[in-house]
């Protein structure tokens, strides 16, 4: 498992009004669509091309389009789907699936219900959206769903990671085709599973709940 963490002062300017506590969830939302934009835009560094030969006004030439088959975006709900139209918007013509998963605040493991995705992916890439890599369960589940269905490139992009879930993805994927992409990696979980400093709950301050 390879980790990018996009180092760019308007990843950093976005992030912190993002961890402030006084933005309000439209704020939120808009500001993390924006630097979901800016982390696809690194995510999608090896995305496969092909080459084809166009004519411009001038002349002919060679250039590149996006192969066959179409991408696969899979935000995981339900805080995945706020980082859903920032990835589309670099990658339009991608196809997107969408799998439900849920931790026990107890027990802090992941559990799926609800998955809607090709059953075949074989020669696919998938780029699986999640703002919060926290303990790494849940992310470890639904990749090693994409990879069973024979996805052979997969990119997770996420706002914040913890140690404890990189350390968690890199035992439990080992081997595997996997890219985590995240805008940072803080210092630690809390005693709830929580990112500190993080942001608090991205789903609550994405859509205005408080859990
Ligand atoms: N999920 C969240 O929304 N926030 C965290 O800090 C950890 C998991």
């Amino acid at each position: 498992m390879r980790i990018h963490v996009v180092d760019h002062p308007l990843v950093a300017h976005k992030l912190t009004t993002l961890r402030d506590r006084r933005t309000d969830s439209a704020t939120f939302r808009r500001l993390a669509d924006e630097l979901v934009t800016l982390l696809a835009y690194e995510a999608t560094r090896d995305v496969r091309t092909e080459q084809v030969d166009i004519e411009t006004p001038v002349t002919t030439t060679t250039g590149v389009k996006l192969s066959y088959p179409r991408p696969l975006i899979v935000p995981i709900l339900r805080a995945g789907v706020g980082m859903l139209d920032g990835m589309i918007r670099l990658l339009p013509s991608a196809e997107v699936g969408f799998i439900g998963m849920i931790r026990d605040e107890e027990t802090l493991q992941a559990s799926t219900y609800a998955n809607r995705l090709p059953a075949d992916l074989s020669g696919r890439q998938v780029y699986v959206v999640d703002p919060m890599l926290a303990t790494g369960g849940t992310l470890v589940a639904a990749i090693r769903e994409l990879i069973e269905r024979g996805a052979d490139d997969v990119t997770a992009v996420v706002l914040l990671a913890a140690p404890e879930g990189v350390e968690t993805m890199e035992r439990e994927l080992a081997g595997a085709p996997v890219t985590v992409v995240a805008a940072a990696v803080d210092e630690r979980l809390n005693e709830n599973g929580y990112i500190v400093p993080g942001l608090g709950d991205a789903g609550d301050r994405l859509y205005g709940t408080s859990g």
